[in-house]
């Protein structure tokens, strides 16, 4: 069956449960029969925005690369799910306008210090240590949305209570009926 599609969006700070969240609800969307697509971030960077660093000017390219191409799949009735730090409000504000009324913005909104304790990558210890430059959230800013359609506080909720927030904005937007099947476009 042909659904809609949409562009889920996750912005956040690394380690702040993009991926993880990412991961589990693309199991659901599958196993209830969905189109899915993945464009992360630290994946993208080896393709599609290779060679792009973390300046101002090539995070903006590289998020205007995968609002793109998630323009391009929802409009194709493709779920698209974009996981990327996208620090900058205006450029992503920028893509919701690109995308049109199936943008569902979800803020991971575990805190620095959460995060910097995590550091699944070793990237903060790295940051505080001067090795890594323009890190997000110790010398390089990060936004936080003003008014996401979903908030998962990661450092206060299961991975099945933000998993669920995320299903229940796909219903209200009318991409998943109240069980969980794809509404078809
Ligand atoms: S974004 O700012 O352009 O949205 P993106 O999500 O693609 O960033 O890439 C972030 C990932 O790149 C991080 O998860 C981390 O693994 C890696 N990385 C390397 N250097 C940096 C840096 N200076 N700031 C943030 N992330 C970095």
């Amino acid at each position: 069956m042909e659904h809609k599609g949409c562009t889920i969006w996750f912005t956040g700070l690394s380690g702040a449960g993009k991926s993880t969240i990412t991961d589990e609800l693309v199991k659901r969307l599958k196993a209830s029969g969905m189109k899915v697509e993945v464009l992360d971030g630290d994946v993208v960077r080896t393709h599609l925005s290779k060679g792009l660093g973390f300046s101002k000017e090539d995070r903006d390219t590289n998020i205007l690369r995968i609002g793109w191409v998630c323009e391009v799949l929802t409009r194709n009735n493709v779920i698209a799910i974009a996981a990327a730090i996208s620090p900058y409000r205006e450029i992503r504000d920028k893509v919701r306008k690109m995308v049109g009324p199936n943008f569902i913005e979800v803020y991971a909104a575990a805190p620095l210090e959460e995060c910097e304790k995590r550091d699944v990558k070793g990237l903060y210890k790295k940051a505080r240590a001067g090795e890594i430059k323009q890190f997000t959230g110790i010398d390089d800013p990060y936004e936080a949305p003003l008014d996401p359609e979903v908030v998962c506080d990661t450092h206060k909720e299961t991975l099945d209570q933000s998993v669920e927030k995320v299903l229940a904005a796909l219903r209200k937007h009318g991409i998943l009926n109240a069980k969980n099947v794809p509404v078809a476009a």
